[in-house]
């Protein structure tokens, strides 16, 4: 970080403090300013989704909250229950119960599938036991000891899941959970996704299949050129077919 950060937290007006709340958030790849000035609130338990087209600056949100190395966050705040995570390295807010779910899922090869959930259990602070991960996903239960680099797409976005439910979890980020997988998969996930909903796990969801990230979330923020350009329900952007073609092209 090269600016001080000298404000104070965003709070909901008339409110408490948000549960995770960012601001004025400007991230850079090298030289490229991508992510302009972002600020958002989530209460706890909310589910938000963060939707916007391509190259719009999701995925770079969501790995400068996460605190990665890239794009490098130059100035803003990012708080979780009261922490200073704009402070921390990826680790320390890992630690604290951010977890990221990237696009790519992030299977650890030659490892099975119990393995990959152990290992997201090396250290402390723990969340669910695996037994419990097997309750909420009975086919990794059943393919326990299959090759994780096996597994159905699907399989893998649930392996990608439970790895974050196997750490104290306090926000999960979701980028794109139904990505490259068939329709009938993306119901599957969505099933988990209710099921996930139903803990009250605070949630940030990012999805090109932004009707299927509507229908789960309560609220939705759209991202344009970096900039948050909508803040609102969810039921709001379902209802607005202007809005959605402008930002969305649905
Ligand atoms: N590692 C990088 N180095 C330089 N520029 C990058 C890098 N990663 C992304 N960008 C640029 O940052 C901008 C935002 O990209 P980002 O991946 O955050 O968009 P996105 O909204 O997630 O898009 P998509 O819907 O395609 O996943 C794009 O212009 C992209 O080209
Ligand atoms: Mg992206």
């Amino acid at each position: 970080m090269n600016a001080v950060p000298t404000t104070k937290p965003v709070t909901r007006q008339g409110g408490d403090p948000a549960f995770f709340s960012v601001y004025d958030l400007h991230a850079y790849y090298g030289e490229s300013y991508i992510v302009q000035g972002v600020s958002f609130n989530i209460r706890e338990g909310e589910i938000l989704a963060l939707l916007g087209r391509n190259g719009a600056g999701k995925t770079s949100t969501l790995r400068a909250l996460a605190r990665m190395d890239d794009p490098e966050l130059k100035h803003g705040e990012i708080w979780l229950d009261h922490k200073p995570l704009h402070t921390m390295k990826a680790w320390q807010a890992a630690r604290l119960g951010l977890q990221l779910v990237p696009e790519d899922r992030r299977i650890i090869p030659g490892m099975t599938v119990q393995q990959n959930l152990e290992l997201a259990q090396i250290s402390e602070p723990l969340g669910w036991s695996i037994q419990r991960i097997y309750e909420l996903f009975p086919r990794l239960g059943e393919r326990a000891e299959q090759e994780a680099i096996t597994l159905s797409g699907g399989e893998q976005q649930m392996l990608a899941i439970g790895r974050a439910l196997a750490r104290d979890i306090k926000l999960l980020l979701l980028d794109e959970p139904y990505e490259g997988l068939a329709p009938v998969i993306v119901q599957e996930i969505e099933k988990t996704l209710q099921n996930v909903k139903k803990l009250g796990i605070t949630t940030i969801i990012v999805e090109q299949n932004a009707i299927a990230a509507l229908k789960l979330a309560d609220r939705a923020i759209i991202m344009d050129s970096g900039q948050i350009v909508f803040d609102g329900t969810a039921q709001a952007v379902l209802d607005d077919a202007e809005l959605r073609d402008q930002y969305l092209a649905i």
